[in-house]
């Protein structure tokens, strides 16, 4: 018995910064994520993160003559390619897009006092391709690209000043798109920071008085205000909206059945959970504010905020899967509580070329936790195998690994619905290929639909149908019954 529910949203996800390109047109101001220069892998410190930038990487950047190579400005050319990009998606049977809106293509420099109207445009078009095809835009109002301006001169969300800011951006895409986008989440990966302050947040480390865990809460504590505020006016002018929360995922496991290892990943994911007790529950928890106690979080909160948190809350909870961590409580083997990448792996997964653990049963686990501990609707809005993808002389892409990996994640999430949980929708990561965040690469692919660019720009940036693009036509149009 097919245990998906008919109005089940499938789909697959995107983001303005990684898959627009178009830096330059419409009057776009730059954002920090264009700032994002490609590094090699052999020239990469740690081999693995490129996204935490140094003070001579950033001022190098600024000074933009012209030799860097930045690939979230050219994306993968959505702006030229989006009706063709929205047919390929409707061929799959598409139920949602998940993209995100660019503030800088509406604020260039986000202090603006009115949007810009060819940037408006450009997203009624987008969203009038959609529904043409019967596709429901599911966006993301920001997806970590601050505007470049406000990291110059307030440090990015360090600073209160961004609060506002953005809630005249958010109010604006309310007013004007509230009767073609229904589902919106606010934040993308809203525990982005503690990863990357500056891919979060548009901060650097080295211009901040706090330590980097401070300024990292510090942030999210900017953004949950600001997307608290956005929520209350959302509920007030657009009631028919449903508006969720996000973070990024990571369901932790303790490295031994000791009571210490179990202890602290229970910390660990109160910690990871920290975003939806604000943003779901309206508070943070006496356990993480103990934790920010104890361990020196030096957070500037905002007056009144207690009250701003309680009086909005989301509609539903957001999350991106990827990978699952282990943590261990022996202080030779402990990490940063709360930070994103743990180096601990687990002898019983696989991982992929990044090294990035492959756990289908973990998205179980997870789904299962959230809910019992939530009791409110989940949304799966990103989700995927990055990988090396070959385009053959005849124009085909056999990616049998990416059908493999996405069908046994299938199955868990089924498995969930089954246990009960109620599951909105599900929406690949990079549905057509797009940079990716972490490395700024090209190479790391996720798509049903392959995007002829290479590291470099070079490539003609047409779109070609992977094998996994026909198989996903599939599993939709059996609404998740046909995984062979
Ligand atoms: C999520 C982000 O963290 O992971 C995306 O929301 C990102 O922007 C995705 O692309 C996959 O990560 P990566 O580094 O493989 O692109």
């Amino acid at each position: 018995m097919n245990v998906f529910p008919s109005t089940f949203l499938w789909g697959g996800a995107t983001s303005s910064a990684q898959f627009e390109g178009g830096y330059n047109l419409h009057g776009r101001g730059l954002s920090h994520l264009d700032f994002i220069d490609f590094v090699p892998k052999d020239e990469r410190p740690d081999g693995r993160m490129t996204m935490e930038i140094t003070q001579g990487r950033f001022e190098n950047a600024r000074k933009d003559d012209g030799a860097m190579n930045f690939p979230y400005r050219r994306g993968s050319e959505f702006v030229s390619h989006y009706k063709e990009d929205i047919a390929l998606l409707a061929e799959m049977g598409f139920k949602t897009f998940r993209m995100s809106i660019s503030w800088t293509r509406l604020f260039p420099t986000g202090k603006e006092e009115r949007p810009n109207p060819e940037g408006i445009q450009f997203y009624h078009d987008v969203f009038a391709e959609c529904h043409k095809y019967g596709i429901e835009p599911l966006v993301t109002m920001i997806h970590h690209e601050v505007p470049i301006a406000l990291t110059d001169e307030y440090n990015g969300w360090e600073s209160p000043e961004l609060i506002d800011l953005f809630v005249k951006f958010s109010r604006t895409l309310i007013d004007e798109y509230k009767d073609e986008v229904t589902y919106w989440i606010t934040f993308n990966e809203i525990n982005m920071a503690l990863c990357s302050p500056y891919m979060g947040g548009g901060s650097l480390v080295y211009r901040s008085k706090k330590d980097r865990l401070s300024l990292a809460h510090q942030i999210m504590h900017h953004q949950f205000l600001a997307s608290a505020k956005t929520i209350a006016y959302a509920h007030d002018v657009a009631p028919q909206c449903k508006i969720g929360c996000m973070i990024a995922r990571l369901e932790c496991y303790p490295y031994t059945c000791k009571p210490t290892d179990v202890a602290v990943t229970v910390l660990e994911d109160q910690l990871n959970l920290n975003p939806y007790d604000v943003m779901a529950r309206g508070a943070y928890s006496k356990r993480v504010l103990r934790y920010f106690n104890e361990a020196g979080i030096d957070i500037d909160f905002v007056d009144g905020y207690e009250d701003i948190l309680r009086s909005s809350t989301v509609d539903f909870l957001a999350f991106s899967y990827y990978m699952t961590y282990v943590v261990s409580g022996d202080e030779d083997k402990r990490e940063n509580p709360g930070d994103l990448i743990k180096n601990l792996r687990n002898p019983y997964i696989k991982t992929n070329d990044w090294g990035w653990g492959i756990d289908p049963e973990g998205l179980r686990i997870t789904l299962n936790r959230i809910y019992d501990r939530y009791q409110m609707p989940i949304f799966i809005v990103e989700n995927g195998l990055g990988a090396a993808d070959t385009l053959e002389s005849d124009g085909t892409v056999h990616d049998a690994y990416r059908i493999d990996y996405l069908r046994e994640h299938i199955r868990a999430m089924r498995e969930a619905v089954a246990d009960g949980v109620d599951l909105m929708g599900y929406t690949t990561w990079g549905c057509i290929d797009l940079p990716s965040a972490s490395l700024a690469e090209m190479v790391k692919r996720y798509g049903f639909v392959y995007v002829d660019a290479d590291d470099y720009g070079n490539g003609t940036y047409d779109r070609y149908r992977k094998d996994s693009f026909y198989w996903y036509k599939k599993v939709i149009a059996s609404n998740g019954e046909d995984l062979d």
